[in-house]
């Protein structure tokens, strides 16, 4: 690669070494180390010129002021164009650097950022953090700060536009601070997607205002106290959206249906079948009464979260008590739940968790709510089990879980696709998320998730583009591992869907 603006200085591309004193995690798309420094001072205005989009270019003025003060180095923000000696910022989508590209150029006298959106110029100020001195992140004032920045000039923009990490607070219940706390870190690494497992067997953690009794934990059937009781308001939500919004991360919240729902089904029993239903009974497929109550859930969900994704979740499924229920048994014969059989399907109830009846009603299932979803202007989310095992509801998207060559949990039989690229190839978007190295939970080094390729081979370009990015998944956490399971993995994730893949290096 020949030198990007042909200057004397070092240009850092590809998996060249970098300065220690310019390392940013992700790693730039194009880096140039210069001499000398640029001190940051009490004096130090953070300028942001009245152009186009001078509330983007605010925002990221006033978040890394918050910052710089709190380090004790009580810089002034001021909407005007002074260059010298200021940090600046402008927003236009002139510049054409993309939604969340950016330009950084720090030089002795004026450090200069450029960016065409809200998301740039935020990426931007986080590169800034990152080339200061690691004190300013403690928390504390530091004595007499001045502060040196090298001097850099930065061309960045993303990889892929999902960069992922899932939470479970359904399983042990994460209190609004920490996730607030994580939201900060996720950012500080360009992390753009928290999805939260709201939902399952061992807890129901979003307020409905129509069935209280969902988050009504003393009458869960749980025995383990340690899992936490809490749940979260609509309010507390909201807030939790509103923090995150301003750190450019989508919240997007997951109902978990049919398995993974015992205090669901327990909470409310409308959800079961009407015969059949065991202890852990899954969500009745067939009933219009337990998919006007999901509908009533989905319709309150998309109140509280701004996001276009809506997970409907639809893992692992077994269907246990649907042979026994009348509604059930209906449903195959009303809904004509056989009229789309064709040879394929026979290779796909082979792999369904057994019975063709269980592999059509949860078919019917899923689809039913994702229309739903849709019909409420949301995309709807699903984990992967109807991208391999057969044809995903239209428009969803898709969560890669299992891995090419990993295994059905339930049936036991290895498998050889990859969920991701069956998704992609009939035009699904999908983000990849497999637990062989993508699950926090699981033993999984940072250098095997290094190594992880989000897109897999043989697709098109075409069919390329609909693997928006990776997520991490931190399952089943106690709350007292969370920061310690999810960083630094995350990082390497970070990593890995920002970066060019050809700068990559461990
Ligand atoms: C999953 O791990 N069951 C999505
Ligand atoms: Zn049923």
């Amino acid at each position: 690669m020949g030198l990007l603006w042909g200057t004397q200085n070092q240009l850092v591309a590809d998996a060249a070494p970098v300065p220690a004193n310019c390392r940013i995690i992700p790693r730039p798309v194009r880096m140039e180390c210069g001499q000398g420094e640029f001190t940051l001072a009490g004096k130090t205005v953070i300028s942001t010129p009245r152009i186009v989009a001078t509330g983007a270019s605010r925002q990221a003025g006033q978040f890394l002021a918050d910052r710089l003060v709190a380090a004790g180095v009580p810089v002034r923000l001021e909407a005007r164009g002074q260059e010298d000696g200021a940090i600046s910022l402008s927003v236009s989508p002139d510049f054409g650097l993309g939604t969340e590209g950016y330009e950084l150029e720090v030089t002795p006298r004026r450090i200069r950022v450029k960016a065409s959106g809200a998301a740039g110029a935020f990426y931007a100020v986080q590169t800034l953090r990152q080339l200061l001195p690691p004190e300013i992140e403690s928390g504390e004032k530091l004595p007499g700060a001045a502060l040196k920045i090298p001097c850099v000039k930065i061309v960045d923009k993303t990889r892929l536009p999902y960069r992922g990490l899932m939470l479970d607070p359904a399983r042990y219940f994460i209190e609004k601070a920490e996730v607030l706390k994580i939201i900060d870190g996720m950012s500080y690494y360009k992390l753009n997607r928290l999805h939260l497992h709201l939902t399952d067997s061992t807890g129901w953690r979003i307020e409905i205002k129509k069935y209280p009794r969902l988050t009504d934990s003393k009458n869960w059937p749980i025995t383990e106290e340690e899992r936490g009781r809490g749940f979260y308001t609509q309010e507390d939500m909201r807030e939790i959206v509103r923090y995150a919004q301003s750190r450019h991360v989508m919240v997007i919240p997951e109902l978990e249906m049919p398995q993974h729902s015992v205090i669901a089904t327990r909470m409310c029993p409308e959800l079961l079948c009407r015969e059949g239903a065991t202890e852990d009974a899954e969500i009745c497929a067939g009933s219009d009464r337990s998919h006007r109550l999901l509908c009533d859930i989905v319709d309150e969900l998309v109140a509280i979260f701004p996001a276009p994704y809506l997970h409907i979740g639809g893992d692992e499924y077994l269907g246990s008590g649907w042979a026994k229920c009348p509604d059930c048994k209906n449903r195959i014969r009303t809904a004509q739940l056989e009229k789309e059989d064709n040879p394929d399907l026979a290779a796909t109830f082979a792999k369904a968790s057994g019975k063709k009846n269980k592999y059509l009603l949860y078919r019917y299932l899923m689809r039913r709510v994702a229309a739903h979803v849709r019909s409420r202007g949301r995309i709807p989310v699903l984990w992967d089990d109807l991208a391999w095992q057969g044809k995903p509801p239209e428009g969803a998207m898709i969560l890669q879980w299992h891995y090419k060559g990993g295994m059905d949990f339930f049936v036991n039989i290895p498998w050889a696709e990859c969920p991701a690229f069956q998704a992609a190839s009939k035009g699904h978007d999908v983000v990849a998320s497999p637990f062989s190295h993508l699950y926090l939970d699981l033993p999984c080094s940072v250098e095997k998730i290094y190594g992880f390729e989000p897109v897999p081979v043989g697709l098109t370009k075409e069919q390329e583009r609909h693997v928006l990015g990776a997520q991490a998944n931190n399952w089943d956490c106690p709350a007292d591992q969370l920061e310690f399971r999810v960083f630094p993995k995350v990082i390497a994730l970070a990593e890995i869907t920002w970066s060019p893949k050809s700068s990559r290096d461990y």
